[in-house]
């Protein structure tokens, strides 16, 4: 069984590092020394250094949200894989469906960004899914395929084992509405065979899929529980440090019980 990894993707909260810290100190002392789940935090980057400095000595991990492809430059705004890096990033997500639709990033950029957090030694987040129309237009494959296809352009296989995946439905995304266990892993599945066919057996075997979307510590279970969802990305319930040590204390109970 691949190890099960819960992710907290902060978005552009909490408005304080006061906040931030408090609640990264929340997640460290519910997590303690326990490695049977990987778990990492993804805050807005203006406090990720002091949260790198509140998480010492613990194994919850961090995560940038975004990163631009250049090592450095002229990019008003921006930041590199290597500052990421530098305040003590482990992980970074790339294509969010938010900066995919919100700021029309596309596979292609993505996938640049990709290559340079490999290089910047990062393990990255790329997330893939479909919105509502795709979804009721029968599109749900294709555009998941297109995603994959582009995102992941030019990677090696030993290159591909180490990339996260999270397949997050945009419509599931903030909504309250979860994508059904029986849904999501129809996705996940169809996600690794593609990685089959492309990388072989048994890369696609190694690679980590995350859900994504409204995921909540009553609903995480019953995620984690199939074959191929390998963990979550969550938003919302990530802010509240009790949900997210309840989505944790659910992928510890499927790790301990075994998948079917
Ligand atoms: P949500 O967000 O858990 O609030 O739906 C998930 C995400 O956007 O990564």
């Amino acid at each position: 069984m691949r190890p099960l990894f819960i992710a907290g993707n902060w978005k552009m909260n909490p408005s304080t590092e006061a906040d931030a810290v408090a609640l990264a100190e929340a997640v460290k002392e519910g997590v303690g020394q326990d490695h049977a789940v990987r778990v990492a935090v993804c805050p807005p980057s203006v406090f990720l250094h002091r949260i790198d400095t509140a998480l010492a000595n613990s194994p919850v991990g961090l995560g940038g949200q975004n990163m631009h492809p250049e090592p450095s430059g002229a990019y008003t705004g921006e930041l590199s894989g290597a500052m990421l890096n530098d305040v003590g990033c482990t992980h970074v997500i790339l294509g969010h469906s938010e900066r995919r639709h919100g700021l029309g990033e596309t596979d292609a950029f993505i996938n640049q960004k990709l290559h340079a957090a490999l290089k910047a030694g990062l393990i990255p987040i790329v997330c893939i899914g479909e919105t509502l129309d795709e979804r009721e237009g029968d599109r749900t494959e294709a555009v998941v395929a297109e995603q994959l296809d582009g995102s992941l352009a030019g990677l090696e296989p030993d290159q591909m084992a180490g990339v996260v995946l999270a397949y997050e439905p945009v419509w599931a995304i903030g909504t309250g509405k979860t994508a059904s266990p029986e849904q999501a892993q129809d996705v996940h599945a169809f996600i690794r065979a593609r990685l089959a066919d492309r990388f072989g057996e048994a890369i696609a075997a190694r690679v980590v899929i995350q859900y994504g979307g409204s995921v909540k510590p009553d609903n995480a279970a019953d995620l984690l529980i199939r074959p191929d969802i390998d963990g979550a990305l969550v938003g919302g319930a990530s802010l509240k440090a009790a949900d997210f040590l309840g989505i944790i204390e659910a992928a510890r109970t499927v790790t301990q019980a075994g998948k079917a």
